[in-house]
C-alpha cells in the first residue's frame, strides 16, 4: 500500500512541519500557568463536549488557529457558543492562552496536536456545528501540494464530524488552493455550496482578519471564502 492509499489517520504526510519557534516570556508563562484550565491533554479518548464546557451548546472547531485572533474574537462575540481550537505551533498557543486567561473566557478550549488525528479519534460523528479553516498553509510548490490539508479524504472526514445542517467555512489567499478547495468541496456528496456550485462566497461569515490574511493582502493577494453546509 502506498502512502496515499492509506487511511487518513495512518497517512504520514502531514500538513505542517513542527518548528521549535521562539516563545516570548508571556507565551511560556501562559503555557505553564493556563494549560491546565484551557488545554485538552493528548489522548485517544473521544471528547465529551458537555463535560468539557460544563454545558451543552453548539461547538465550533477551528483548525490551525495560528495565534488565535479569529478564535478569540468569535469566542468574545458569541459567549453562548463553545469553541475548540487546534494548533501545533507552541508560541501561537501560548499567545492565545495568555489572552484567554486575561479575558477570563470560559467558552474556549485548546488542543495541541495534529487536527487530522484529533478529528479522526476524538471527535464524535455528527457532533460539530461548524469547522473553520482559515488561511491553511498553502504549500505553494506543486511537489508539496500533497501536504495541503484540504484533500478529498479530509473533506469527507469533516463531513462525517459535522451535524446535519452544520457548516465548514474556509478562507485562503492562494488562488490555486482556493480552486482546489472549490473543486474538492463541490464534488463531495452531501456538502452544499452556500454560494452555488462553482462559486466562492461573498460572505465572510463571522471570521475576523488574521495575521496571515494581512500578510497575503500585503503581497497583493485576493482572499477567497468558501462556505458549505452538510445536508
Ligand atoms: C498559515 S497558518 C494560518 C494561521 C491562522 N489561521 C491565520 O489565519 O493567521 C496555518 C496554521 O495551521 C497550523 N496547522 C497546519 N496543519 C495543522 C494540523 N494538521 N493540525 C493543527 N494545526 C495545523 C500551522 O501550525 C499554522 O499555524
Amino acid at each position: 500500500m502506498t502512502e496515499n492509499q492509506q487511511p487518513i489517520h495512518l497517512r504520514r504526510i502531514r500538513s505542517y512541519i513542527l518548528r521549535q519557534g521562539r516563545h516570548t516570556d508571556a507565551q511560556r508563562n501562559a503555557l505553564e500557568s493556563h494549560w491546565q484550565q484551557y488545554g485538552i491533554d493528548n489522548s485517544t479518548a473521544p471528547l465529551d463536549f458537555t463535560q468539557l464546557f460544563h454545558r451543552t451548546s453548539d461547538v465550533i472547531l477551528e483548525i490551525g488557529f495560528g495565534n488565535g485572533e479569529s478564535l478569540l474574537h468569535q469566542s468574545i462575540q458569541f459567549p453562548e457558543k463553545n469553541f475548540i481550537g487546534i494548533e501545533v505551533h507552541g508560541p501561537g498557543i501560548g499567545y492565545l492562552l495568555h489572552r484567554v486567561a486575561e479575558l477570563k473566557l470560559s467558552n474556549i478550549r485548546i488542543i495541541r496536536h495534529d487536527a487530522v488525528e484529533v478529528l479522526t479519534r476524538r471527535i464524535a460523528d455528527n457532533s460539530l456545528a461548524c469547522v473553520q479553516l482559515f488561511f491553511p498553509d498553502p504549500w505553494h510548490k506543486r511537489r508539496h501540494h500533497k501536504r495541503r490539508l484540504l484533500q478529498a479524504e479530509f473533506a469527507r472526514l469533516v463531513l462525517c464530524k459535522l451535524k446535519p445542517g452544520g457548516k465548514i467555512h474556509m478562507a485562503t489567499d492562494w488562488q490555486n488552493y482556493a480552486r482546489q478547495m472549490l473543486n474538492i468541496m463541490d464534488n463531495t456528496e452531501n456538502f452544499t455550496n452556500l454560494a452555488g456550485k462553482g462559486r466562492f462566497s461573498d460572505d465572510k461569515g463571522t471570521r475576523t482578519e488574521t495575521k496571515f490574511e494581512r500578510r497575503g493582502k500585503k503581497l497583493g493577494h485576493n482572499v477567497w471564502d468558501l462556505i458549505y453546509y452538510k445536508s
